[in-house]
């Protein structure tokens, strides 16, 4: 497999990361994962955007934003992948410094860079799945890209072992989001999602899925989701770029409704497909 290291594309098994990289070392870095339909780029600026924020938050500066476009395309290319549904993976790190000191090196201009991208299934499944509620023991930037994600990884374990699909972070009395997803709740045909904060990531697809909803008359309140007051709601589903909608069924021993995915939750994904499938935003 070919992927994008620093300057060049090379074989996954010829890249080789320095143990002071402060990736490694650290978790010194940020992410982004963007997903293709059609071969191409889903709603790319907006993840550049995102992945800017995410360096600006970390003081990373980053020479190489015009050329990720190409070079993904470049990746693509050079795999001859079948199919044009790809999951990207870019991975941005303050880059490689000795000796060991937790204050940013004094050349702090070198970061390193690691793409790759993977072939997908082109539709997500529709099948509902089990969450799980965890305390949210992350720091205070959730609005970073961080590939500190120890977190988010006991969190997801912990859900795997309860059988469960994800895990929603609660703080203070409020549903915030999932590891690695972010959360909606559905009452009387309306739609809930936490706001923006630093306590939630900004995900794209919740970007393009309360544009969706607007389009159809579908009315999103971004409001705090209340534990306390999660009978009220009628369903539930979690949103993220690979994973794009998935209906929530059950809520730790509680199946929701009929246990079935929920009507208005399967009509978002049916309006976001049409969006996806509608090439506007191409
Ligand atoms: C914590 C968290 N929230 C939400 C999301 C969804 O973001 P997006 O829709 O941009 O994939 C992710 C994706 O990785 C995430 O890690």
């Amino acid at each position: 497999m070919i992927v994008f290291f620093n300057d060049k594309f090379l074989e996954l098994e010829e890249v080789k990361i320095s143990p002071f990289d402060r990736g490694f070392q650290y978790a010194d870095g940020v992410y982004e994962v963007i997903r293709t339909y059609f071969g191409k780029l889903f709603r790319f600026q907006d993840h550049l955007e995102r992945l800017k924020n995410s360096l600006d938050a970390l003081k990373i500066n980053y020479p190489k934003m015009d050329i990720l476009e190409s070079t993904i395309y470049e990746i693509i290319k050079k795999n001859n992948f079948i199919g044009d549904n790809f999951s990207v993976y870019i991975q941005i790190t303050r880059g490689v410094s000795y000796p060991r000191k937790h204050s940013f090196p004094k050349d702090n201009t070198n970061p390193t860079t690691f793409i790759s991208v993977t072939p997908i299934e082109k539709i997500s499944k529709q099948k509902g799945i089990k969450i799980i509620f965890e305390n949210d023991f992350r720091w205070q930037r959730c609005d970073i890209k961080s590939i500190s994600l120890l977190a988010s990884v006991l969190a997801n374990q912990h859900a795997v072992e309860e059988g469960a699909g994800e895990a929603i972070w609660i703080r203070d009395g409020y549903l915030l989001e999932g590891s690695h997803t972010n959360f909606w709740a559905v009452k009387n045909g309306e739609v809930w999602t936490a706001p923006l904060s630093n306590l939630i990531l900004p995900g794209v697809s919740r970007k393009v899925i309360i544009e969706v909803c607007n389009n159809s008359g579908i009315k999103v309140h971004e409001e705090p989701i209340k534990q306390n007051e999660i009978n009220l709601y009628d369903e539930f589903f979690v949103s993220g770029t690979t994973s794009e909608i998935i209906p929530v069924t059950q809520i730790n021993d509680d199946i929701i409704g009929d246990g079935k995915p929920g009507e208005i939750t399967k009509n978002i994904h049916a309006e976001f497909n049409k969006y996806v499938q509608s090439k506007t935003w191409m």
